[in-house]
C-alpha cells in the first residue's frame, strides 16, 4: 500500500484538490478555474477569488476523494499551499487543511507554492538528478533556482519587475487579445514567420530578469502602428510573435547559462508559462542537458504538485504544527513551507 497524500491549492484563482500516491502517481487531480469570472475584469480580483474558493472547495475536495476512490482514513497526510499568493484565497485552503487534520488526526504539511511548481516534475515519472536548475515562470513569479536536493534551494535570479506571465497578460491586453494573456498570445503568434523585432533585457552579470521595458516597447510599437480592435490579425500576430520570441530568448539563454555555471545535471520547468509550446520547444532544442517539463495541466496551478511536495516533506519528517499560517509573500528558501 502506497502513501496517499491529499493536496489542497487555493493560492490564486484556481480551487484545486488532488490525491497523489508516493509523491509520483496522480490518483485524482481536480481543478476548478475561476478564469471566466475574472476575465470580465481583465485580471484576478482578490475578494472575488476568496469568496469563490469558499463556495467551491468542499465539492472539489469530495470530487478529488471520490475520483481517487479513497476516504479520509486511507490518507497519510494533508498538504496545503501556504504562500506565496493572495491572503484571503490561501486562508480558505489552509483553514480547510487544518480542520481536516484536526478531525482525522492526519499530519498537516504546509507547502510553498513555488516549491509545488518544481515538484510538478515528479508527477511525470522521470528520474530526477541533483543538482537541478529550476525555472519557475508563472503569472506572479519568474525565478531561477538551483535545487541541490529535496527541500534545498538556492535562489539564483528573479524578475526585477513584471513576472513573465504577467508580461504576457499585460501585452495581450494591449493587443486586445483578452485574458488570460499567455494562451492568447501563443495562439496569435502561431505560424508567424516575420515577427517584429523587439528588445531583450539581458541584465549582464546577473541571473535576474526584467520584462517591463519589453512591455513598454510593445506599447510604443502598437501606438506607432495604430493598433486597435479592428487591426488585422496578421499585424497583431506579428507583434505577439515578436514579444513571445523576446521573452523566450531571454528565459532560455539565461536558464542555460545558469545551468552551465552551477553544474546542473538537469533542467526542470514549472509554472503556467511553461505550458507555452514554443517555449518548451526552444528550451528543449537549445539545451545540452535533459529538460523536464510537466504536462500543461501540471504547469498551471494544481493540487497534485502540492501533494507530491507534501510526500517528500512527510518522508523527511517536515510536518507543520497548528500554528501553520498563510504567508502571502513567502520566498522559496531551504526548508521553507
Ligand atoms: O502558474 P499559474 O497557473 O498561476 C500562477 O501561479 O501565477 O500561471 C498563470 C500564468 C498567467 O500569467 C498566464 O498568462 C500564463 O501563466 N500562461 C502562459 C500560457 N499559459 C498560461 N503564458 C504563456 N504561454 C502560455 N501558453
Ligand atoms: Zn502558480
Amino acid at each position: 500500500m502506497g502513501i496517499k497524500i491529499l493536496g489542497l491549492e487555493t493560492s490564486c484563482d484556481e480551487t484545486a484538490a488532488a490525491v497523489v500516491e508516493d509523491g509520483v502517481q496522480v490518483l485524482s487531480n481536480v481543478v476548478a478555474s475561476q478564469v471566466e469570472i475574472h476575465a470580465r475584469y481583465g485580471g484576478v480580483v482578490p475578494e472575488v477569488a476568496s469568496r469563490q474558493h469558499l463556495l467551491t472547495i468542499i465539492p472539489i475536495l469530495k470530487q478529488a476523494l471520490s475520483e481517487a476512490s479513497v476516504n479520509l482514513k486511507e490518507l497519510s497526510a494533508v498538504a496545503v499551499t501556504t504562500g506565496p499568493g493572495l491572503a484571503g484565497s490561501l486562508l480558505v485552503g489552509v483553514n480547510l487543511a487544518k480542520s481536516l487534520a484536526l478531525a482525522t488526526g492526519l499530519p498537516l504539511i504546509g507547502v510553498n507554492h513555488l516549491e509545488g511548481h518544481i515538484y510538478a516534475n515528479w508527477l511525470e515519472g522521470s528520474f530526477i538528478e541533483f543538482p537541478a536548475l529550476c525555472l519557475i515562470v508563472s503569472g506572479g513569479h519568474t525565478e531561477l533556482v538551483l535545487m541541490k536536493d529535496h527541500g534545498e534551494y538556492l535562489l539564483l535570479g528573479r524578475t526585477r519587475d513584471d513576472a513573465a506571465g504577467e508580461a504576457f497578460d499585460k501585452v495581450a491586453r494591449l493587443l486586445n487579445l483578452g485574458y488570460p494573456g499567455g494562451p492568447a498570445i501563443e495562439r496569435a503568434a502561431k505560424g508567424v514567420s516575420d515577427p517584429f523585432p523587439l528588445p531583450r533585457a539581458w541584465l549582464p552579470g546577473t541571473a535576474d530578469f526584467s520584462f517591463s521595458g519589453l512591455k513598454t516597447a510593445v506599447l510604443h510599437l502598437a501606438r506607432d502602428l495604430g493598433v486597435s480592435e479592428d487591426s488585422p490579425p496578421e499585424l497583431i500576430g506579428r507583434i505577439a510573435a515578436g514579444f513571445q520570441e523576446a521573452v523566450i530568448d531571454v528565459l532560455v539563454t539565461k536558464t542555460l547559462r545558469a545551468a552551465e555555471e552551477h553544474g546542473a545535471r538537469q533542467i526542470l520547468l514549472g509554472g503556467g508559462v511553461a505550458s507555452n509550446l514554443r517555449f518548451r520547444e526552444e528550451l528543449s532544442s537549445r539545451s545540452p542537458l535533459p529538460v523536464l517539463i510537466p504536462r500543461p495541466i501540471f504547469c498551471t496551478d494544481n493540487a497534485a504538485m502540492i501533494a507530491s511536495c507534501g510526500y517528500f516533506k512527510l518522508k523527511a519528517g517536515r510536518i507543520s504544527g497548528w500554528d501553520l499560517d498563510v504567508d502571502p509573500g513567502a520566498q522559496l528558501l531551504s526548508g521553507s513551507s
